[in-house]
Parts: C-alpha cells; sequence; structure tokens
C-alpha cells in the first residue's frame, strides 16, 4: 500500500544528517528537534500551540483526560472509523456514543448528531477520515449549542483544509479545543516509528496537555494531576523536521494519483463509486477509498493480490460490532451506512512514490476485473 523506502530515498542524506545530529548530540529525550519540530509544526497549521507525544492514540487519550469528563458521561464517535478513539474513550471509563455517517465522505453525519445528543453527552470526536475534513461548521455548531468538548482526530488528514460559509478556512485539527495528530509511517506526515501530536488554540488547555504528557508535572517530581509518560522522540522528532518541509510535495504526489485514478476509473460507474470531494473541505487522500457496488469487493481485493496489487478494507466491522465494544458502547440512532460501508469499502494503493506505470497497471487490472 505505501512505499517508506521510496520516499526516504527521495530525501535521502538530508534525512540521514538530521538523524545522525541526533544521534549524536546524545539527547535522546526531549532533545531542541522536540521543540523545534512543535513551533514548525504550529506554523505549518496554523495552531497556537503544538505539544508532541508518543503517538496518535495517546494524543486522543490525553485530550480526553485534558477534558476534564466524569465516568459515565458520553462522548460522540462515528460507528465507522479506527478504534482509537473509542477505544480511549472506554478506557476512561466514559461512553461511547457511535453515531452514522455519511457514505460520500465516510466521515460524520451532521443530520444524525442530534438524535445521539441525551444529557450525559458532553464530548465529541470528529474523525477526519482518509484524508478529508468532516463538516466541522455544522459539527462546531451543534457542539456549542450542546456544550460539547470538541476533540478532532486528525490521524489521517494533515494539512488538509476546511473552508467556512464566511470564506475564512482553517487546517484539520485546529478547530475544535483539541485536535490530534499521529505520525505513524504511513500516515501523509509519518516518523520512523511511532509519533503524534497535540493541537490546541487554547493556552489553559495547551499547559493541561503538556503536563498531562509528563506524568502530571510542572517541576520534576511535584505531581498536580494524574498523567502519563508519552513523548515524541528526539530522532523522531529530527526526521519529521525534515518530513514536514516536503510534506507539500508529498500531498500533490497523493492528489496527482488520486487525479489519476478519478480520471481512469469514472468510466466503471456501474461498478464502483469513487470517493467524492466536498466542497467545504481540501482531500489529501490518505487514503482512495472506493466503494464496490453489487457485493464484490471481496472478490476484487482477491483479484487484485493475485496481481500483486495490495488493495486493504480499511474498516472491516464498525465500532458497534468490535467484540471489545459491542457490549460497552450507545447506539446513537440508525447505522446503516456504516455497516453498509464495512462491506463495500476497498482502498486501492495510496502514497506518495506512485508512478505512471504502477498506476496504469492499477487501473488496468481493475476494468479487466468488471469487463
Ligand atoms: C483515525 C485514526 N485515529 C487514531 C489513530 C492512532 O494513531 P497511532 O497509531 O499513532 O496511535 C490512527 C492510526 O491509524 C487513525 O487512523
Amino acid at each position: 500500500m505505501v512505499d517508506l523506502t521510496g520516499q526516504y530515498a527521495s530525501v535521502g542524506k538530508e534525512m540521514d544528517d538530521a538523524v545522525l545530529q541526533a544521534v549524536r548530540s546524545g539527547q535522546y529525550i526531549n532533545g531542541p528537534e522536540v521543540q523545534a519540530f512543535a513551533k514548525a509544526l504550529s506554523d505549518y497549521t496554523g495552531a497556537s500551540y503544538v505539544i508532541p507525544c508518543g503517538n496518535g492514540t495517546d494524543a486522543l487519550q490525553m485530550a480526553l483526560m485534558a477534558s476534564d469528563l466524569k465516568p459515565g458521561d458520553e462522548v460522540i464517535v462515528p460507528a465507522f472509523t479506527y478504534a482509537a478513539a473509542v477505544e480511549t474513550v472506554v478506557l476512561l471509563g466514559l461512553t461511547p456514543v457511535v453515531t452514522d455517517v455519511e457514505a460520500e465522505t465516510c466521515n460524520m453525519d451532521v443530520n444524525k448528531i442530534n438524535e445521539a445528543i441525551s444529557s450525559k453527552t458532553k464530548a465529541i470526536i470528529p474523525v477526519h477520515l482518509f484524508g478529508q475534513v468532516a463538516d466541522m461548521e455544522n459539527i462546531l455548531k451543534i457542539s456549542s449549542e450542546n456544550k460539547l468538548f470538541v476533540i478532532e482526530d486528525n490521524a489521517q488528514s494533515i494539512g488538509a483544509e476546511y473552508f467556512f460559509s464566511n470564506e475564512t478556512k482553517k487546517q484539520a485539527g485546529t478547530m475544535g479545543d483539541i485536535g490530534t495528530l499521529s505520525f505513524f509511517p504511513t500516515k501523509n506526515l509519518g516518523c520512523y516509528g511511532d509519533g503524534g501530536a497535540m493541537m490546541t488554540n487554547h493556552e489553559d488547555l495547551a499547559k493541561r496537555l503538556t503536563m498531562i504528557s509528563r506524568h502530571g508535572q510542572v517541576t520534576k517530581y511535584h505531581h498536580h494531576l494524574i498523567g502519563c509518560n508519552s513523548r515524541l522522540d528526539t530522532v523522531q522528532a529530527a526526521v519529521l523536521l525534515v518530513k514536514l518541509k516536503y510534506l507539500d510535495r508529498f500531498t500533490d504526489s497523493r492528489k496527482n494519483a488520486a487525479v489519476f485514478y478519478h480520471e481512469h476509473l469514472q468510466e466503471l460507474s456501474e461498478f464502483i463509486i469513487l470517493p467524492s470531494e466536498k466542497t467545504y473541505s481540501s482531500h489529501v487522500y490518505n487514503q482512495f477509498t472506493i466503494r464496490v457496488k453489487d457485493g464484490r469487493r471481496d472478490e476484487l481485493q482477491s483479484y487484485l493480490k493475485e496481481r500483486k496489487i495490495p488493495a486493504t478494507v480499511y474498516y472491516p466491522l464498525p465500532m458497534h460490532r468490535q467484540a471489545a465494544f459491542r457490549n460497552i458502547v450507545r447506539t446513537g440512532g440508525d447505522l446503516s451506512v456504516s455497516e453498509e460501508l464495512c462491506d463495500s469499502v476497498l482502498s486501492l494503493p495510496m502514497h506518495t512514490e506512485l508512478d505512471y506505470e504502477q498506476l496504469e497497471y492499477i487501473v488496468e487490472q481493475i476494468k479487466l476485473f468488471f469487463n
């Protein structure tokens, strides 16, 4: 699905030098690269505060810890997503309320949120899935009407922009109370191991998040809050500092691959539905996810696999059908779209090093399958 060594080769010596410098410095924890990366990411995203941490799941957990929710409080999450949001909600003794998504974008359906809200609902986690931002203007409106704390799970959509109706725009992850990021290697901005960050525009939240990520300390051995230990390693920060410089170039490569898929697969509309791009959001294509009609998804996936084309199902089961969560989540209304997506979605190869020949081969094989 991804060609990480190819991307490394494209950056080459600059990366080698940066990593070696971090290794030679001996400052493996909280070296200068960590703060330099936080500053660079704040400049890039427009978020006032960036707090690097160990991974995107920790970022979600710490965002929830900072939100001051009490056990039993409810948090709205999409039914069709990666499990981290639901998992961290459950870990903190909160109740996930799963709500349906839109078939077109696979993001939270804003028309379904109100029916999921009860007197116990205190927070919402919109996930910007596959590279496109959820309808944040409406989500923020509903959240403000219902006093919900908003945590944007932006693991998959770094750099995507949301366009508000008043013609202002903001980057994904910078509109809610806290936005979280993952730098897992396959993400649009990925490091060479695990990494994550939390973003906020609120100074008080930034202070809390920083404390929580350091065992609740402000000064060493004085613990003011229950926290955890979640840091971005210096070496990973050095990697990310280099990669952030090229993020726009990487995003353009993904967008170009998406344009190719759109152009060459649109004639198959009888058999597949291509991802749609909303006017309120740009799309940074962490995934290019098609929907396969007539129950033929698994057949197509096997056909492509036999031809050495890795196509993956993100995600095969909605949150309310997962063994770990099914007895814990509250279902906030009908979830039929999420269920249907789990049976029909297929993500085609998408990364920064896809070349014309590879793309041509992929679309050719898909056409052969259907014709
Ligand atoms: C939407 C979403 N949220 C959260 C995460 C968790 O990130 P990490 O793997 O860095 O813990 C991921 C990672 O796959 C993700 O895709």
